[in-house]
């Protein structure tokens, strides 16, 4: 099977996606797949494994694609995981791993992704959209500020003290100009992943549970200077894997969401569950929680990448 790999991209997650995409390499069944790697640098340059940008753009990039037999995109956040790739990937014709142009741009949205949970019965932290001039906290601390669309949780920041608020709001807002603020959730974070299998069905991995450094919250730092652990599967009441499992197959559904989509959620003390947000392109290293989870589940992470390339050429 001719394999591409797109990788790399404009936003703060290049380096997560390169990550990813080294970690899956390594990992791919050498004798089933035959893998060619571009990656999309800083720049917005196209360019091959070794990082020399492809000579005529993207008229190369897209022979890359029509000659490959199916493309797996490890590419989180801007580009990869907004839709644009997608985009292309359709236009060009070949089977990709991985959701469409809608779920896409709607998951990465985490404003609209709220709305779209809470109108499904999902519950989502309180929060409004605001620009990076905004200066008056809508309600008290404590409180997140957050890129509308980013991931890894750059640009976010806990907020204690409202005198913070401003500058907050300004950082987060050098990441996308819509800030998104957020009544804090207490409680204990979940993640849980649905992954499309070749004859159409869904399988839910058993959630997973992060634990973080008394103090912290799961940003950037934890997700990958360490500081986080991962339980899996999650020790937590039946009742609340139950409806886990329901609100995680409802959201993939009505994104429409394909190949694989992880959902964080938070699971406070009265046994309430609160949507945080969504990763169609979640990370895939063979560290990250997506491959974790499967593999606690009975399927070695090699064999997840063949799932996910099946179903996308099934
Ligand atoms: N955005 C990172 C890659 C994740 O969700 O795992
Ligand atoms: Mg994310």
């Amino acid at each position: 099977i001719d394999l591409l790999i797109v990788t790399g991209g404009p936003g703060s997650e290049h380096d997560v996606s390169l990550a990813s995409a080294a970690s899956a390499t390594t990992h791919l069944d050498a004798a089933r797949y035959r893998v060619t790697t571009v990656i999309l640098d800083r720049a917005g340059r196209w360019c091959d494994a070794s990082g020399t940008p492809l000579p005529r753009r993207m008229e190369d990039l897209v022979r890359l694609i029509q000659r490959a037999d199916v493309v797996l995109p490890l590419m989180h956040g801007k580009v990869g995981e907004d839709g644009s790739l997608a985009a292309v990937l359709d236009a060009c014709g070949t089977p990709y791993v991985g959701s469409g142009v809608r779920a896409g741009a709607v998951a990465i949205d985490k404003h609209l992704m709220k709305l779209l949970a809470s109108d499904a019965g999902i519950p989502v932290a309180a929060g409004v959209l605001v620009d990076g001039r905004e200066v008056s906290p809508p309600f008290d601390p404590p409180m997140f500020i957050k890129p509308n669309t980013e991931g890894s949780s750059y640009g976010i920041q806990r907020v204690s003290m409202v005198e913070d608020f401003a500058a907050a709001v300004a950082e987060a807002a050098a990441f996308d100009p819509r800030v998104l603020v957020e009544k804090e959730i207490v409680g204990r974070e979940i993640d849980i992943a649905v992954l499309q299998m070749p004859d159409g069905t869904l399988r839910v991995g058993p959630p997973l549970e992060i634990i973080v450094e008394a103090g912290g919250f799961f940003g950037t730092a934890e997700k990958y200077d360490g500081g986080a652990t991962f339980l899996v599967p999650a020790s937590i009441p039946d009742k609340a894997a139950i409806r886990l499992r329901d609100h995680a197959e409802k959201l993939f559904r009505l994104l429409g969401c394909a190949g694989v989509a992880r959902f964080d959620f938070f699971l406070t003390d009265d046994g309430g569950l609160v949507l945080n947000e969504v990763n169609t392109a979640p990370g895939m290293t063979a560290a990250s929680q997506v491959p974790r989870m499967f593999d606690a589940d009975g399927l070695p992470y090699p064999r997840l990448l063949d799932t996910l390339i099946d179903t996308a050429m099934a």
